[in-house]
């Protein structure tokens, strides 16, 4: 497995390159730094008059909590948003029309002792299709400041097609979008289901850092971490995904070799060049038939009710 920078190759090679568990690094991509300067210039307005890297020095968990309850959701549901990831996807070169992407998501971590549950949880090992994504997710990561070796998040690449010991049976797509309504409420205490690695120790890990500007993209199949932040600034970067749908037709994708969870995360992602949903059709033939009282998307409205990102 290698990490690309700047890979050159047309769009079905990119992500067969990510599928077999390979990194790619884009750096020179104008919309990238767009979406860094959109989001900065967001976090330096809800933190005035304090610096964003240091704001927890002056905001209390709690205070820090709801601030951030209130915002996440408009920055992921803004239009700005929306256009801003599209820009991304097509610069790349992947195709509007087969390319379906989620909402962009904010990411706080604090220093260790602020606040670390709820809004800003830190992640123990995991993969992203331990929490129902599909095995075609392609991960976009993107810093908003200078991602640092002691507030980042690390790769476990040799065990990125290798099973390990998880809880991600405990995970539910429709359940946990019901118990996501209460999340922004915790503060110190951690009550959704997270599915995590048991006892993972890896050999060694990979810490990537793309400076603010470039993108790290990567499968949702990696088991992948986030670094306990010791850094003492707060980190603060932006992650969407994307799934392209004739792969999802074909079973084209990473290997999901330790996937335990139920449910899936597709009616979640959009397309690119008309913003529809994927057929409910093809979802219940290829994921099969939801539960009759399953809360299948946890949408706008309900984490507005919340105050929670969606
Ligand atoms: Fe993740």
């Amino acid at each position: 497995m290698a990490v690309f920078v700047d890979l050159d190759v047309p769009a079905d090679e990119l992500r067969e390159k990510l599928y077999a568990g390979n990194l790619v690094l884009l750096t020179r991509l104008r919309s990238v730094s767009d979406f860094v300067e959109y989001t900065r210039e967001q976090l330096t307005e809800l933190f005035r008059p304090y610096d964003p890297e240091h704001a927890h020095e002056h905001i209390e968990p709690a205070q820090m909590a709801k601030i951030l309850g209130s915002w996440k959701p408009s920055f992921i549901h803004s239009d700005i948003s929306k256009k801003l990831v599209c820009e991304i996807i097509r610069e790349v070169g992947l195709p509007a029309e087969h390319t379906h992407y989620d909402l962009p998501k904010p990411r706080t971590s604090f220093p260790v002792g602020h606040l670390t549950t709820g809004v800003a949880f830190a992640f123990p090992w995991h993969r992203d299709v331990w929490y129902s994504a599909p095995a075609q997710q392609i991960n976009w990561w993107l810093p908003i400041y200078t991602a640092r070796e002691d507030n980042s998040m690390s790769f476990d690449l040799p065990f990125f097609d290798k099973a390990v010991p998880n809880s991600s049976d405990t995970f539910d797509y429709y359940r946990n979008n019901a118990q996501r309504l209460t999340t922004a409420k915790q503060v110190t205490r951690e009550e959704q289901a997270r599915p995590g690695a048991l006892g993972h120790k890896p050999a060694d890990d990979l810490v990537v850092l793309p400076a603010p500007g470039a993108v790290l993209l990567f499968s949702g199949a990696q088991l992948h971490t986030s670094i306990p932040n010791t850094s003492g600034r707060a980190r603060y970067s932006v992650d969407f995904r994307t799934v392209d749908a004739r792969d999802l037709v074909a079973g084209k994708g990473a290997p999901l070799v330790d996937a335990l969870c139920t449910g899936t995360a597709i009616r979640d992602f959009r397309n690119v060049a008309d913003g529809s949903a994927f057929d409910e059709e093809l979802v219940t033939r290829l994921f099969g038939p939801p539960p009759s009282d399953a809360l299948l998307v946890f949408s706008r409205d309900e984490a507005e009710r919340s105050g929670q990102s969606a």
